[in-house]
């Protein structure tokens, strides 16, 4: 893709289509609707008096052929209110206007930055959500496949700016983005198709072409290092465990503790013995949503040439019932010697990441951030807009939620009060994998807080926010939590 600031007036700019964000309280006789008006002859003024088109946020309008203009289409995208005008709402509306004309073949496609967003932000903002609307989740279709043509993105102002600044923020956005939709078609890869091993393969690529670091454990490994939670998850299956450590070494003359990013991969959750309904197993192929988010997290991190160490933690498993599979009621060992009384075998999720936490601790992480499809109770919760995050640190929570700011992805923070652990004691080992029904989200989060110690942690459950069916503009796997994970590693302004 190439992508480049053209700082000249836009009606002079040549390109497929032009999106040029118009807002509702744009008064009358204000510089830009004379223009426009100048241009097509009347018709901004006419469409905003007959109310045809009215500027509110993601009301779009395409004129073809605009005669005075050089682009083959101009795409009128309403922006709602000047004052809500922001870069999270540029991302959005960017993805609806590209959705409204798919199928054309635009090749070059440009945005038109208004003043009301500096350039920096708003040009990395209109880049992502140019190169996240080309998504599609059609990997599997034979026909009416549709393949993005868009082959350069141009960001128009003739404001005065500083051009180095804002390519770099382009170019930013640009890697933030294809690493989100690498995400998304990694969490799109149904069972048959993408296993622990095969989700291990996909991490090794990715490492061999961005520069990371990684070593992938097998069966042997994880016994030899008393690994027995993520082995105990894995014996349903005939498909063997998996543990991909990632590292980035950005700083290698540094001393300082690595960050630790750690990722759910269970490549299908079935529930194990403890067997889901077949409504609640269909969409369980995203159970290892957190883990293509971190290796995706950890691609863009090598790309950005972040100056970190930072290290990606993936234990990989599926899911399944079997004459071999763990039985409610099993005691299991995890690798930092706690045993816990498995009651339910599709609390499954932090189980694995027991083991990998056990692990992120003992490589005396500056702190350690984990990301999973942990429990159907965050969904409850929460809905589908925020995912929860429990901290057990108030300056990594600041860290966390700067970097929520930054990426426009919507956390909420639950509680880790120490009352609900007693949810989770056992009378027969340390500690149970399920409390009672209530507040599931956060007894989940009180068992993975046994496995980090003093480390300053941070996790997020992302069960509700990582599958779309179609609700509003995205359909399919987000690729939520990927820009997150970025910010948090490597804060930007
Ligand atoms: N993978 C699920 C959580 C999930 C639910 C993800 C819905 C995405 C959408 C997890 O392994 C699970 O099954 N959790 C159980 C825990 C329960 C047995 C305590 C749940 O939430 O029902
Ligand atoms: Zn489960
Ligand atoms: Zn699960």
């Amino acid at each position: 893709m190439k992508i480049r600031l053209v700082k000249e007036s836009w009606e002079s700019v040549g390109c497929d289509a032009l999106i040029m964000p118009v807002f509702e309280d744009e008064a009358e006789g204000d510089d830009l609707l004379v223009a426009l008006d100048e241009k097509l002859g009347g018709l901004i003024n006419e469409l905003r008096s007959t109310q045809e088109w009215t500027s509110k946020a993601e009301q779009i309008s395409v004129i073809y052929r605009p005669e005075k203009l050089k682009t083959a289409r101009l795409i009128l995208l309403g922006a709602g209110k000047k004052e809500d005008y922001d870069p999270h709402l540029i991302r959005s509306l960017v993805i609806a206007a590209v959705h409204k004309v798919k199928g054309d073949n635009l090749k070059t496609v440009a945005f038109y930055g208004r003043s009301q967003v500096e350039s920096k932000r708003a040009s990395r903002a209109a880049v992502e959500g140019l190169i996240l609307a080309t998504y599609e989740a059609d990997d599997y279709k034979t026909k009416d496949k549709s393949k993005s043509s868009v082959e350069e993105i141009l960001f128009v102002s003739n404001e005065n700016l500083d051009v180095d600044e804002v390519e770099t923020s382009m170019q930013r956005g640009e890697i933030l983005a294809n690493a989100t939709n690498m995400a998304r078609k990694l969490v799109n890869e149904p069972g048959n198709r993408v296993n622990p091993s095969r989700l291990a393969q996909a991490a090794s690529e990715v490492a061999a072409k961005c520069g990371l670091e990684i070593e992938v454990w097998g069966e042997p490994e994880l016994e030899d290092k008393g690994m027995g939670s993520i082995l105990a998850v894995a014996r349903g299956s005939d498909e063997p465990a998996r543990f991909v450590i990632l590292k980035h070494f950005g700083a290698p003359d540094s001393e300082d503790k690595p960050i630790v990013l750690v990722g759910k991969g269970v490549t299908f959750d079935s529930g194990g013995l403890s067997l889901k309904p077949a409504q609640s197993m269909e969409e369980m192929k995203g159970d290892k949503a957190g883990a293509c988010a971190v290796l995706a997290a950890m691609q863009a991190i090598a790309l950005l040439g972040v100056k970190k160490n930072v290290v990606g933690l993936i234990p990989a498993v599926e899911n399944l019932p079997s004459g071999r599979a763990q039985r409610p009621g099993d005691v299991i060992r995890a690798m930092n010697g706690t045993t816990i009384e498995v009651i339910n075998t599709d609390a499954e999720g932090r189980l694995i990441l027991a083991d990998a936490l056990s692990y992120g601790q003992q490589l005396e992480a500056e702190f350690i951030v984990d990301i999973a499809t942990l429990t159907g109770a965050v969904v409850v919760a929460l809905g589908k807009l925020r995912a929860g995050i429990f901290c057990n640190n108030e300056e990594l929570f600041e860290r966390v939620s700067r970097a929520s700011d930054q990426s426009g992805e919507k956390l909420w923070r639950l509680p880790l009060d120490d009352e609900y652990r007693k949810e989770i004691e056992s009378s027969i080992a340390d500690i149970k994998n399920v409390g009672n029904r209530w507040g599931g989200a956060i007894t989940a989060a009180k068992f993975l807080q046994e496995f980090v110690g003093d480390v300053p942690w941070c996790h997020i459950d992302i069960a509700g926010v990582d599958l779309f069916k179609g609700e509003g503009s995205i359909k399919g796997p987000t690729g939520f939590g990927v820009r997150t994970l970025v910010e948090i590693v490597d804060q930007f302004e």
